[in-house]
């Protein structure tokens, strides 16, 4: 993560993929009213993705030290379904109360250790109504395998600097026994869209 002149922190990899996430939750929350996301970052998936979902009341949340950025990109852009930053760490606060009907995650599961993964899966299939979506937008193995060699060295060097590494799509099921996987979009640079519902 960058910063860019007027200290907003800035990745490169949103802009890259915020179109292409858009068109899938454009479909997926399309019924949907309240979208909480996890881990929303540098806060620009958030500004993009509510100014282009006006149906939606969009809440970010994160870790407490990311939220002057968030708050940064939300003040500049001023969108009125765009909610100020919630405080939610995974394996550390409760699950916000707000009666949320969808849930977004971006680049958060291969960063977060395998317990964090676990309950961030148990948490969302908990506190989502029936029929209520999550998407969740990332790199991810498939039956062990990984998309590409390059995956791999990045799922080994996020090992050695201490975070917990790629996620197969399969434990992922096994820990969410109430949301039904109904569909895994390829997405650009080797990334999947998992799109759960609540059963
Ligand atoms: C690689 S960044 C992705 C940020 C943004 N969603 C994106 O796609 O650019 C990983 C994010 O996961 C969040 N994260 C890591 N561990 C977390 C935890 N235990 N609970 C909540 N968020 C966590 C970080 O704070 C960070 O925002």
């Amino acid at each position: 993560m960058n910063h860019i002149p007027n200290d907003k922190p800035f990745s490169q990899a949103c802009e890259n993929n915020k179109r292409v996430i858009l068109r899938v939750l454009e479909q997926a929350f399309a019924n949907c009213r309240q979208v909480l996301e996890i881990g929303s970052g540098t806060g620009q998936h958030a500004v993009f993705l509510a100014e282009h979902l006006p149906h939606l009341i969009w809440h970010t949340s994160d870790q407490p030290h990311y939220h002057q950025g968030i708050s940064a990109w939300i003040d500049e852009a001023n969108v009125g379904n765009l909610k100020h930053p919630i405080p939610f760490t995974i394996g550390h606060d409760a699950f916000p109360h707000i009666d949320v009907d969808g849930v977004f995650t971006a680049n958060t599961a291969h960063i977060m250790q395998r317990e964090e993964v676990k309950l961030l899966m148990e948490l969302v299939a908990s506190h989502l109504p029936q029929g209520g979506m999550f998407c969740q937008y990332g790199p991810f193995t498939h039956s062990g395998k990984f998309t590409s060699e390059s995956n791999q060295a990045f799922h080994l060097s996020l090992l050695e600097r201490g975070y917990g590494g790629y996620r197969d799509i399969n434990e992922l099921t096994e820990w969410a026994p109430g949301l039904r996987l109904i569909k895994t979009i390829d997405m650009p640079a080797n990334n999947h869209m998992l799109v759960w519902q609540k059963a």
